[in-house]
């Protein structure tokens, strides 16, 4: 299984502090922002990872992450996206990257207090399809929100006005290679980005999508100043407990 952290974008939520840098390389607590999703790929036995940048400031990722050993990674490498495509468009550039093989993708601003390595074995044993990991929010507004009936996801809705569930759909999902045939179907939504959600529900559609429940806090810390202090004192406090 490969890795793929997703770190591009402008960061705009975040100007000015993110007017000169990507917003991936911003402190949280005592590490780069994007230090926290590459050691969630690490822990959960990913050794080899693909990070997409875009943006202010893409070589300072190489100087920061280098050959990816300071993580226990074999290989780490490096691709450009150019714009705000959107996520689905970011991960297109990885396709030669992931090969015929599966792979699991993590926002570069999602950061977990657990670890991830149980969902990626059981997505190991999944013959086809896809896997999303939900998290209960008390804003699911703000993300990407499944409808649930009797245990089974029926639909996923992009940021709706009126969620159908308390449950937000983490910026973590797993794929397998037939993920790049489902972009290339994709068309940009009202935000003008080709949606991860949209993706979500093609594989919904073909009943190869399962999901899990995060366990332990999840925070995209890149979304507001609010996110990203929280995303600090919760660092701070974990770091604390152990
Ligand atoms: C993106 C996805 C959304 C998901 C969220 C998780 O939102 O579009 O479905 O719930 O990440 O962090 P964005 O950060 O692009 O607003």
């Amino acid at each position: 299984m490969k890795g793929i952290v997703l770190a591009g974008g402008l960061g705009t939520r975040l100007l000015p502090l993110t007017k000169v840098t990507n917003k991936h390389l911003l402190p949280i607590y005592n590490q780069p922002m994007v230090y926290y999703p590459i050691q969630t790929l690490a822990a959960a036995g990913i050794k080899s990872v693909m990070v997409v940048t875009g943006g202010n400031n893409a070589d300072d990722f190489k100087k920061l992450l280098g050959n990816g050993e300071d993580f226990g990674l074999e290989e780490i490498s490096y691709a450009y996206q150019t714009g705000e495509g959107g996520i689905a468009a970011a991960l297109s550039l990885a396709k030669d990257f992931v090969g015929s093989d599966k792979v699991v993708i993590i926002l570069g601003d999602n950061l977990i207090e657990k670890d991830i390595k149980k969902f990626v074995r059981s997505f190991e044993t999944q013959p086809k399809g896809a896997k999303i990991i939900l998290k209960e929010v008390p804003d699911p507004e703000r993300f990407g929100v499944p409808e649930i009936k009797d245990g089974k996801i029926v639909n996923i809705e992009e940021k709706p006005k009126k969620p159908k569930s308390n449950y937000a759909v983490t910026g973590i999902y797993m794929y397998d290679h037939h993920v790049f045939d489902i972009i290339k179907t994709l068309k940009p939504s009202g935000r003008g980005e080709l949606e991860i959600t949209d993706v979500n529900n093609a594989y919904l559609k073909e009943k190869t999508l399962t999901h899990e429940t995060m366990e332990g806090w999840w925070t995209d810390a890149g979304t507001s100043f609010e996110a990203l202090f929280r995303a600090s004192k919760l660092i701070a406090e974990k770091n604390k407990r152990k």
